[in-house]
């Protein structure tokens, strides 16, 4: 898997709703080599605060143009959300394991996100529109405000479902009263991303049910090659860095 360290041009940042930013990045080499779950290291700022960069999963790749939606929850990501088009990032990647496409075998594929997590889906349905699996998002948001626009999914033939804790769109609660929605049977994969309370709660959900499936999931990171161990989690093969070995793990393999 090739990495990539390059400076790209800022096409645009712009305020998708009161919570999210949406970054569009022309960059024609990493809109190639991008796998869904994976995720770019970017430099917020040309000093040295924050001296490390910020890890973000791609959104979309698409015509040389990379995306990634964010919410601004710290000196980084405010940064990132205060550049202007025309200005240069120094981003590092793709990085990480992506997710392991379906095989032929799969008959759903289930997508379960939690706010920002549900950013590597979009490309992940764009990479599966030629795979015959039925589609299905469960995602689960905190309010009306921390929602995703659902329109990109639909239009890739994904079946959505959305919870929201205030009930202020979909039904009402976690993500995991949408659990019921769907029709799982021994077919069905599923790929998760989202909080950690979240991971654990589908984790042992596909324990019950017997199904297989991958997460993807997130830490604070430093170097982002998985020189320094500061990103390790415990697994079932012991500690694994999440910017190297991960960030997508098979679910069976996480300890909550
Ligand atoms: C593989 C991966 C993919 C990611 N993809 C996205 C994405 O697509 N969109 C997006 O908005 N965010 C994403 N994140 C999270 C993003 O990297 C952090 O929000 C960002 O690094 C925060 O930097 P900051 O300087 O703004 O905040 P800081 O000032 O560093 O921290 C602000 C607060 O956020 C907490 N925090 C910082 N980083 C994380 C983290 N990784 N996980 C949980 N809490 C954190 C801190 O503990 C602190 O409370 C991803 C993280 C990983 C590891
Ligand atoms: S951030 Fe350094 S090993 Fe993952």
């Amino acid at each position: 898997m090739k990495k990539i360290q390059d400076r790209y041009k800022v096409v645009g940042v712009n305020k998708v709703n009161d919570v999210y930013f949406r970054l569009v990045l022309d960059a024609p080499a990493l809109a190639r080599e991008v796998k869904p779950g994976q995720f770019i290291h970017i430099k917020v700022s040309d000093g040295l605060e924050p001296l490390f960069r910020r890890p973000f999963s791609v959104f979309r790749a698409k015509a040389g143009k990379v995306e990634v939606f964010f919410e601004p929850v710290g000196k980084g990501s405010k940064l990132l959300a205060a550049k202007e088009k025309g200005d240069i990032l120094d981003v590092l990647g793709p990085l990480g394991r992506p997710f392991t496409l379906p095989s032929k075998s799969v008959k759903q594929v289930v997508f379960i996100g939690g706010g920002i997590g549900v950013a590597p889906f979009l490309l992940f349905s764009d990479i599966l529109l030629k795979h015959k699996a039925e589609k299905v998002l469960l995602y689960g948001g905190r309010s009306r405000a921390h929602t995703f626009s659902m329109a990109g999914f639909k239009a890739n033939g994904v079946k959505t479902f959305v919870a929201t804790d205030d009930g202020s769109v979909g039904v009402k609660g976690r993500v995991s009263e949408l659990f019921d929605k769907i029709d799982i049977a021994p077919t069905t994969f599923i790929y998760a991303c989202g909080p950690r309370p979240m991971m654990a709660t589908v984790a042992a959900f596909a324990r019950e049910k017997n199904l297989s499936g991958e997460a993807s999931m997130e830490e604070v990171m430093a170097c982002g090659l998985g020189a320094c161990l500061g990103c390790s989690i415990s697994t079932t093969k012991g500690y694994q860095t999440v910017c190297h070995d991960g960030p997508v793990f098979g679910l069976e393999a996480l300890v909550f």
